[in-house]
């Protein structure tokens, strides 16, 4: 079956073409320059970007496969969650698609697809399995009971991760995306030079609160400005980011161990983390849990992933109706 996936939740814009897990098409067009500007990505521009490029990305990726639109049997698309104007473009124009040739058209959540970006390279994969999934907008611990159900075992009170490391790697300076600048500056953490919080979450030993950490870096940064001291940025990036994975690697673990999994899968920007990996790979080897995440190129935002994940939403009866609408947010779990 093959499948034309399309991705417009965020920054990029992106169609694939997909065969079960087997890739044969990836196109990518990514705004990250233009946002760059502004420190941050800008909605209206952003699904303005879309709007110019989707047909174009869409066509190449038919290209690249080496197919047309007569030999596509599904249209697959991201229609929740993230920026809602952006997603719109998505699903319109995949609507649009499928109406004209006739074939089902596949709803497809962006979480679940980050999850699937590691079914691409590992054949062996299969659920269950649990899965921390961090990325710009989200940062959950799931219970994947099955490639279509979900059970939340955590996620965020607040902030993102990604969010914590862009607004922080913002406010030291650093270019647009944050998280990806601040993972490649940071050096060595100090927590005696740099005291950062361990923040907490009452009441639950699997949610993440990420703001605090955040404002803690903007006090920091704001004082040291007024009093005229010099930060040694590496050294605080390095600090955040120890903070982050911290909090992400304890309760990832409690989880692990509370629904006896011996498979630990990583899913979306974040996990392309270098501390995060590395951390997540020794304690993994120190307790026999099988680890998996996805190669770099398929952490961010694609649309292999999303016709990937397609796949199994469709043989779980998954098909949209002609009525398909974009939501900017949406669980992991929800029901049809
Ligand atoms: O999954 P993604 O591409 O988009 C969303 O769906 O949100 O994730 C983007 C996020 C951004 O916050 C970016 O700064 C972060 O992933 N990110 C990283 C790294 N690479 C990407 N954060 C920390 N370390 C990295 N190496």
């Amino acid at each position: 079956m093959l499948i034309l996936a399309i991705e417009s939740s965020c920054d990029e814009t992106a169609a694939a073409v997909v065969e079960g897990r087997k890739i044969l098409s990836s196109v990518i067009n990514t705004q990250i320059e233009e946002h760059k500007k502004y420190g941050g990505v800008v909605p209206e521009v952003a699904s303005r970007r879309h709007c110019e490029n989707i047909a174009d990305v869409v066509e190449k990726a038919l290209l690249d496969a080496g197919k047309t639109y007569n030999d596509i049997n599904a249209i697959a698309v991201t229609f929740a969650p993230g920026l809602i104007g952006a997603l719109l473009v998505g699903v319109n124009f995949a609507k649009g698609l499928a109406l004209s040739l006739g074939v089902p058209l596949i709803p497809v959540h962006h979480l679940r697809s980050h999850i699937a970006a590691n079914y691409i390279e590992n054949e062996e994969l299969k659920p269950p399995f649990m899965c921390l999934t961090v990325s710009g907008g989200n940062s959950i611990i799931t219970d994947v009971e099955d490639y279509t159900s979900f059970r939340v075992i955590g996620g965020t009170r607040d902030d993102a991760a990604g969010e914590c490391f862009d607004k922080a790697a913002r406010a030291m300076g650093l270019a647009y995306p944050g998280g990806v600048n601040l993972d490649k500056i940071a050096t060595v953490a100090d927590t005696a030079k740099y005291p950062l919080p361990r923040p907490k979450v009452e009441g639950s030993e699997y949610d993440f609160s990420f703001s605090g950490l955040k404002t803690a870096v903007l006090n920091l940064l704001n004082n040291s400005s007024q009093k005229g001291e010099e930060i040694d940025v590496p050294v605080l990036a390095a600090t955040l980011r120890q903070r982050v994975c911290d909090m992400l690697v304890e309760n990832t673990f409690k989880a692990l161990e509370q629904y006896g999994r011996k498979t630990l899968v990583l899913a979306g920007g974040v996990s392309a983390n270098s501390e995060l990996r590395a951390r997540m790979k020794s304690e993994c080897e120190k307790r026999g849990i099988k680890l998996y995440y996805p190669e770099l190129k398929y952490c961010g935002d694609n649309a292999a992933m999303v016709g990937v994940q397609a796949f199994y939403e469709y043989e779980s009866g998954n098909i949209a109706t002609s009525s398909l609408n974009a939501t900017a947010t949406l669980p992991i779990d929800y029901r049809k």
